[in-house]
């Protein structure tokens, strides 16, 4: 294995790239991973050297806080090639920022935000070969913070690891996506996580989306946790309803992801002239605008489901 340094990130590339293996006209989401992961320690009150390393497993303390008490996050962003073979990502600052929103809430030390974009950018040098260019692919990235410090006391970790691993990528949804809007199951309230991406908002979804699945749904949209009468997002995306020839979503709140697609959405829907609502719907107004005919479209947004379209029907 060769090691070299640039803008003082330790790189050490492999040996046994798995490129050649890897099939990029057909890709599933998040299955593949490319040959090199960056990795950054946080000890002793600070964030250590950044290193780029071969993708492969890592080794943890059985007492490490993330086992115990959650604590981790995460972002998802994706990194495209244009015609040119240039290499281009959507909107980087706004995961970057986010990303210290869910570490400040979730007790997790922040990470200066040029050091994570100067890592995301040598990584991406490094695995530029795995950006896929057909139609509908990109390169997923997963950057994602977990406490490593270990003990049992119920307590924020002394110590954490960052790391951005990358996944070839294709379609996270294929076709139309049927969903079950919830009465029971609540994915967040008020003063909660929901707003931060904590991988627990993920992990209490999975239940009550196999209780979905087995109904034959793909994703539950959730609904408010006090009365289940408004509708707020899905476990991987925003939701937008086109009522007539206005686009509507739920406004962001403690409970509800501040996606960076949906925020992208609503500026372009503005910027072609697009009427946009941002209020609360209630399901009651869905079946209605169902029945007129006015509720024209559904759809969920976000960075792994792009725009999903969602089928829907009233039983
Ligand atoms: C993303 O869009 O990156 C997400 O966070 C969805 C993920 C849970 C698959």
């Amino acid at each position: 294995m060769k090691t070299m340094t640039k803008n003082d990130i330790k790189i050490t590339k492999t040996n046994t790239s798995k490129i050649k293996n890897t099939d990029f006209n057909n890709l599933a989401f998040g299955q593949v991973f490319s040959d090199h992961m960056l990795v950054c320690d946080y000890k002793d009150g600070k964030w250590h050297t950044r290193e780029i390393v071969p993708y492969g497993p890592i080794t943890l303390d059985p007492a490490s806080k993330i086992f115990h008490y959650g604590q981790s996050i995460f972002e998802g962003m994706k990194a495209y090639k244009d015609a040119n073979g240039e290499v281009f990502l959507f909107r980087p600052m706004e995961n970057i920022k986010r990303l210290n929103i869910s570490a400040k809430r979730l007790a997790i030390p922040e990470l200066p935000e040029d050091y994570f974009f100067e890592g995301l950018k040598t990584l991406l040098h490094v695995e530029k070969d795995w950006i896929p260019t057909a139609e509908g692919s990109s390169l997923y990235i997963r950057p994602y913070i977990f406490a490593t410090g270990a003990g049992f006391h119920a307590s924020p970790a002394n110590a954490y690891k960052f790391i951005i691993a990358c996944a070839p990528s294709g379609a996270y949804f294929s076709g139309k996506v049927k969903v079950l809007i919830e009465e029971k199951y609540s994915r967040s309230a008020n003063g909660g996580v929901g707003f931060a991406k904590a991988g627990g908002n993920y992990a209490g979804q999975f239940y009550p989306t196999q209780l979905a699945k087995d109904k034959g749904y793909h994703q539950i949209i959730w609904t408010d946790d006090t009365s289940h009468e408004y509708i707020e997002e899905a476990g991987a995306m925003n939701i937008f309803v086109r009522i007539n020839d206005t686009l509507v979503t739920a406004p962001v709140s403690d409970r509800i992801l501040d996606g960076v697609t949906r925020k992208s959405i609503l500026d372009i829907a503005k910027a072609e002239g697009i009427q946009t609502e941002v209020r609360k719907i209630s399901v009651k107004e869905l079946i209605e605008a169902s029945k007129n005919g006015s509720l024209k479209e559904l759809f969920g947004a976000g960075t792994a489901a792009v725009i999903s379209p969602i089928y829907w029907f009233w039983i």
